[in-house]
């Protein structure tokens, strides 16, 4: 029987710790901030957007949720952005992604003062990762993946791990932070051009999997033993559930949790770590702007 990694659990214990921090902030008069800015309504967004605002409250921490229309104009977007930099209520800044087609992205994150880039997604922040600087402020989904290996003695030095999937949001942080001194994986980065997919991911000793795509993964891309990290969260249709949808993974699990030595479920698996690490960020970058550490 494989081993299921609880993200629920691990999150709590990780959202324990940050309350810890954020109560001791308060005795010095200090509340961390984190802004959530969301445009649109796209169903999915309104759903992780509500969840960190309400993880942010019951740790402590100062929240504001900005639900703007999907007609705002990139112009006024940026004068906010230019507002929550100056707010010293504010330690961390976010703008859920996907935004609108007319919002030029790259530029809305250039715009957020690094040291409010709690996403991690600043150009600043990309290179100091890359360059292995302790003060990089790290994506949250990987820097979640890496906890949840950690948390469960997931041994990372000289494995082989495939992280399937490219993206600026968790493929390439994913594999800086593997390939970091200290945690010392091996890594490929596969994905959708990748030729022979199932050959490659068979290869790993850890497979984490970002493509968006449900159930892509199956028993042949795996091998005996493997631990899987599924990033996926996936929305398909389901009549028998009251919501008409229900959750799935990249990976089928049923098919790929008896070969798996660990594996993280879809919902309650790396989801919960995302906020998790986000809260955590926002203490941190609050600690910096604080001159602290
Ligand atoms: N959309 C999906 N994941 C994320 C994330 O980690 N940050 C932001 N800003 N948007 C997202």
């Amino acid at each position: 029987m494989p081993a299921i990694i609880d993200g629920k659990a691990t999150a709590a214990r990780c959202n324990e710790e940050t309350a810890r921090d954020i109560a001791a902030l308060q005795t010095q008069g200090i509340t961390p901030g984190l802004a959530v800015v969301l445009l649109g309504e796209h169903p999915a967004s309104q759903a992780y957007v509500r969840s960190k605002d309400k993880t942010c409250r019951e740790l402590g921490m100062h929240s504001r949720k900005l639900e703007l229309p999907a007609s705002t104009t990139q112009e006024d977007l940026l004068r906010l952005i230019a507002e929550l930099n100056a707010d010293p209520s504010i330690h961390g800044i976010l703008v859920q992604s996907p935004c609108p087609p007319h919002i030029d992205e790259s530029s809305v994150v250039r715009a957020i003062d690094p040291r409010k880039d709690v996403d991690g997604f600043h150009p600043l922040n990309v290179a100091a990762l890359a360059m292995e600087d302790p003060s990089a402020l790290v994506p949250c989904t990987p820097l979640g993946c890496l906890e949840l290996l950690r948390a469960h003695g997931i041994a990372t030095a000289g494995a082989r791990a495939v992280v399937v999937g490219r993206s600026l949001i968790v493929g390439k942080p994913m594999a800086l932070l593997l390939v970091a001194k200290g945690t010392d994986a091996t890594v490929t980065i596969a994905h959708s051009r990748t030729s022979d997919l199932a050959a490659v991911t068979r290869e790993a000793d850890i497979v984490i999997s970002a493509i968006g795509r449900p159930k892509f993964l199956r028993a042949e891309h795996i091998r005996e033993g493997a631990v899987v990290i599924d990033v996926g969260i996936n929305r398909i249709d389901d009549p028998a559930d009251a919501r008409g949808y229900r959750l799935v993974g990249d990976v089928d699990f049923e098919a790929v949790a008896p070969k798996c030595r660990a594996i993280t479920p879809v919902p309650g698996g790396v989801g919960p770590m995302t906020i998790a690490m986000l809260m955590r960020n926002t203490v941190r970058a609050c600690r910096v702007l604080r001159g602290e550490k």
